[in-house]
């Protein structure tokens, strides 16, 4: 266990035993589990897993702090960015939340909406874990006007019937499942998760199937050179599936994804040789996915060439790449700012709004860390901000 981190109390263990057992009979009962599949059963286990299991603290008293957890000023730059959309599509518009993590964002994206007079249709967030609908719901309900808690719909499953809008994700590219993988004597090697003699789980690499190994040579070509032996990262297989299944009946929208990461040649880099898996744990960032199962975030950086090609291949186009701070100031935040701070009730209030500001944008917080893609289908004239489109940097992708 990494020592310098907090220690968990004995219902938290408890917790975490519980998940452990499972883990291990999978495991005793089927062999080795691809990482994917454990980082998979470690989040979203029914009951157990850390994000449909009551465990997961967003905010300060919690594990991790995302930019809608900082205050307002996050969502209202994405509704101003993409209230032209909205009133281009008309009244059958929807905005579609991927992940609504503690309901923060879509309780001051509502409200944004709302002053602005261009309230979507509909108002849906698809949320795999059970228990953060539950959390959305408790508070969307309490915070929200009957008038806009009424246009919030939770759903099951992407939409299948054809659709136009918005939809937007933060941090949920990071959450998904990753494939693990390595190279040896040339080949490429996924890593599994097995158990040692006595319990422990324990890494182990094996012979990549044909989707993990085309993936991992798709992305040395576009490199334009082999990884190293004993080079080890991740990679998402999957994810132009994943954007099929979830955008697939957008047929005229914008789509913004925001998240950490990088283009492709920075995400593999030959010094990050280990890969960008981060355990969070109480504020506490470390390295080690076996450490209480069940009870840490388990997250990837992104590879943001990658989230673009599976968006082109579901017919999208990249209609702008910038790192997170342009995207806020090019999406008003210096005038949302001031607004703020002029309506603020009281010294510390305008305090908290500066902190915002500074955590949002500044390079080594998530100014520059997280970066934004925004996709188009089925506008011809875009109607987003000039500033964010002339802040495009898809070139470097
Ligand atoms: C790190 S949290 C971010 C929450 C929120 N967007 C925020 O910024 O505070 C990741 C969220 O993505 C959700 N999630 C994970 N996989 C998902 C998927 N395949 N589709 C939609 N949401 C997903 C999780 O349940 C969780 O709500």
């Amino acid at each position: 266990m990494p020592s310098r981190l907090p220690a968990p109390g004995a219902d938290e263990l408890a917790h975490s035993e519980r998940l452990l057992l499972q883990l291990r009979e999978l495991i005793a009962a089927q062999g080795a589990i691809p990482f994917s599949q454990y980082m998979e059963r470690c989040l979203y286990t029914p009951g157990l897993g850390y994000y449909s299991a009551g465990t997961t603290k967003f905010g300060a008293a919690g594990d991790f702090v995302t930019a809608p957890e900082l205050g307002a000023l996050f969502a209202r730059c994405v509704a101003h960015a993409v209230e032209p959309v909205l009133g281009l599509l008309g009244e059958g518009a929807d905005f579609l939340e991927l992940g609504g993590g503690s309901g923060a964002f879509a309780e001051h994206a509502l409200a944004a909406f709302a002053a602005a007079g261009t309230l979507p249709r509909r108002y849906l967030i698809l949320e795999p874990s059970a228990d953060l609908r539950e959390r959305q719901r408790e508070r969307l309900a309490a915070a929200l006007p009957a008038g806009l808690y009424g246009r919030v719909q939770w759903i099951d499953r992407p939409p299948e019937e054809d659709w136009q809008g918005v939809l937007f994700a933060n941090e949920v590219i990071d959450a998904l499942p990753a494939t693990r993988f390595t190279l040896r004597g040339g080949e490429v090697y996924e890593e599994y998760v097995a158990l040692d003699g006595e319990g422990r789980l324990l890494r182990q690499d094996r012979p990549a199937d044909a989707l993990v190994a085309g993936a991992v040579r798709h992305v040395e070509r576009d490199l334009g050179e082999a990884f190293a032996d004993g080079y080890r990262s991740e990679i998402l297989p999957q994810l132009p599936y994943w954007m099929q299944a979830v955008a697939g009946a957008l047929r005229a929208g914008v789509m913004l994804f925001v998240d950490y990461g990088y283009v492709r040649r920075e995400f593999y880099l030959p010094e990050r040789g280990d890969g960008t898996l981060m355990a969070h744990y109480r504020h506490h960032a470390h390295g080690d996915p076996f450490h209480l199962p069940g009870l840490n975030d388990l997250t990837a950086s992104v590879d943001f060439t990658a989230l673009a090609e599976a968006g082109n291949s579901a017919g999208f186009g990249v209609a702008a790449y910038l790192p997170q701070a342009q995207f806020l100031l090019a999406s008003g935040l210096p005038a949302l700012f001031e607004a703020a701070y002029a309506e603020a009730a009281d010294e510390a209030a305008r305090y908290r709004l500066a902190q915002e500001v500074r955590r949002l944008t500044l390079p080594d917080r998530m100014g520059e860390r997280f970066q934004a893609m925004l996709f188009a289908r089925g506008i011809e004239a875009l109607p987003l901000p000039a500033e964010l489109l002339a802040a495009d940097q898809g070139g470097r992708l």
